[in-house]
């Protein structure tokens, strides 16, 4: 059968990550999805930089709403990040046009994740995030898929690699907080605006998203309470450690009695539970379900190669025509998500 002809717009760290392991896995990628993928195109703003792959052949567009409805490109793989502007108006030309898109933007999906999703479900194309949520870990597929007989009731963790970073070095090493956040820019965890990570808006941006999956909700970023990492020092961390315990950025999406609670902020965490031996880059993913009774997935949750992994797995998912539903059912059965977190935050 045909080749599956691959757009990527934006070749920061992930997208330079995807196009290698694409080469290195060309053969059994092509002999799992029984038809080859093939990157085509691209598109990003620095024709110069050097990003230690090589892009000869391969066609570039300046403007990556072209590259979208270039008839030269079967599949749209967006990692240009930010959730308005170029990033959106590329992933809205692909799906109008009828072509299935693969993205990692979790800062898109968390503003507009149900508008687009009702675009691809009426074109009848996939829109595959497994990469926007937590890095490598393949949470979004467990969500959807996995545990599809299961009625969730808590999914919690720890959603920021540059958070997990910049706590465990400032506490491990007693670096300062800007020290650490500089070396988690270098490594390419973290994101263009960092205000993103250390403020824990990205990681509300994820928990927004699994939110949905896991109890079928509408996506409402607006709802979470949102606290980051930027007042934490390293007393803060000196003093827990003293009364035993660890300082985690933790995203909580729970079934309260009033509705689905979903909060993120520094949490005090025992040093004895499994969740305070995740140190570095790496996320965690907890998730309570009746069936499964409790789901723990540890794993890198931020980098190059450990991203493009995520990504390869949805371009994959395209090239056998798996893809399912972005959230696993219908939009017009989301039901609509609670504001109860923002609620009792607001009333104290
Ligand atoms: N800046 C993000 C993080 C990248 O540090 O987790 C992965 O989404």
């Amino acid at each position: 059968s045909q080749p599956l002809r691959v757009g990527v717009a934006g070749l920061g760290t992930v997208g330079a990550s995807v196009l290698r392991i694409l080469r290195r896995q060309e053969n059994a990628l092509a002999a799992r999805c029984g038809r080859a993928i093939r990157v085509v195109a691209i598109s990003a703003r620095d024709r110069k930089r050097d990003r230690g792959v090589d892009l000869g052949g391969l066609a570039w567009f300046d403007d990556p709403v072209a590259l979208a409805k270039s008839d030269e490109v079967d599949c749209l793989v967006e990692l240009m990040g930010g959730s308005d502007g170029p990033a959106k108006a590329t992933v809205e030309a692909a799906l109008g046009a009828g072509k299935p898109v693969v993205t990692a933007n979790k800062a898109l999906l968390a503003a507009h994740g149900v508008a687009l999703a009702e675009l691809a479900e009426s074109k009848g194309v996939a829109l595959a995030f497994e990469a926007s949520s937590a890095g490598g870990i393949p949470v979004v597929k467990t969500l959807r898929e996995a545990l599809a007989g299961n009625t969730i009731s808590r999914i919690s963790g720890i959603l920021n690699g540059t958070c997990n970073y910049i706590l465990s070095r400032m506490e491990e090493e007693g670096l300062t907080f800007e020290a650490c956040l500089k070396d988690a820019q270098r490594l390419g965890y973290a994101e263009a605006d960092p205000t993103f990570d250390v403020e824990g808006f990205d990681t509300a941006h994820k928990l927004a998203i699994l939110t949905s999956l896991a109890f079928g909700t509408r996506i409402d970023a607006e709802a979470i309470h949102v606290e980051g990492i930027s007042a934490i020092t390293p007393l803060d961390l000196r003093m827990a450690d003293e009364l035993g315990y660890r300082i985690k950025l933790l995203g909580v999406a729970e079934r309260t009695k009033t509705g689905i609670e979903q909060r993120v902020h520094p949490t005090m965490v025992p040093k004895s539970s499994a969740i305070a031996q995740v140190m570095g880059v790496l996320n965690a993913v907890s998730i309570d379900a009746d069936a499964v009774r409790e789901v723990t997935l540890v794993g890198p949750g931020a980098g190059g190669d450990p991203t493009a992994s995520a990504v390869v797995a949805d371009i994959a998912d395209v090239a056998r025509g798996t893809a399912g539903l972005p959230f696993g059912l219908p939009v017009a059965r989301l039901e609509k998500a609670s504001r109860a977190a923002m609620q009792r935050h607001e009333g104290g």
